[in-house]
């Protein structure tokens, strides 16, 4: 990523350390992911120690140390999705897109991840695409879900 990118998204909030979660989201949003490089920079920048930065971009769902396909796809494997079958739907994408959870497809057009309740336990069991919610799933309906994507 260009350091004057990064400038320009340190500059909108301010160099404050409270300012850093926006911060990442922003270069999140622009590459995808975070870039290692990017990372190093801001650290250098803002004068926060590196693994403080690594801490949050760690701990947050949305951001990402490894790039991310064009559609993110999160799976609720909470309890009341995984009684109405939340595994066989993962298990259904992860054979339609030839991915493990945690991966993305070669062609970098999906992420496949998995997460705990999303708070539509009724509709479960629930996929999220591109945070968009798709609820009541089934296998028979991942196919077409797919499709809307390609
Ligand atoms: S358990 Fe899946 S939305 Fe709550």
């Amino acid at each position: 990523m260009e350091v004057s990118k990064i400038d320009s998204i340190i500059e909108q909030y301010g160099a404050r350390e409270s300012a850093l979660l926006a911060i990442l989201q922003d270069i999140q949003a622009k590459e995808n992911y975070l870039p290692k490089d990017a990372l190093e920079y801001v650290s250098q920048k803002m004068h926060i120690p590196l693994v403080r930065i690594f801490r949050i971009a760690t701990f947050y769902n949305a951001l990402s140390l490894k790039p991310r396909g064009l559609h993110k796809i999160d799976v609720c494997l909470g309890t009341a999705c995984h009684v109405r079958g939340g595994s066989k739907i993962l298990e259904k994408i992860e054979r339609d897109l030839g991915v493990s959870v945690g991966e993305t497809t070669k062609d970098n057009r999906f992420t496949l991840e998995s997460v705990r309740c999303i708070g539509c336990c009724s509709l479960g069991p629930v996929a999220v695409v591109d945070g968009k919610v798709f609820g009541r799933l089934g296998q028979d309906k991942v196919s077409g879900l797919l499709k809307e994507f390609k």
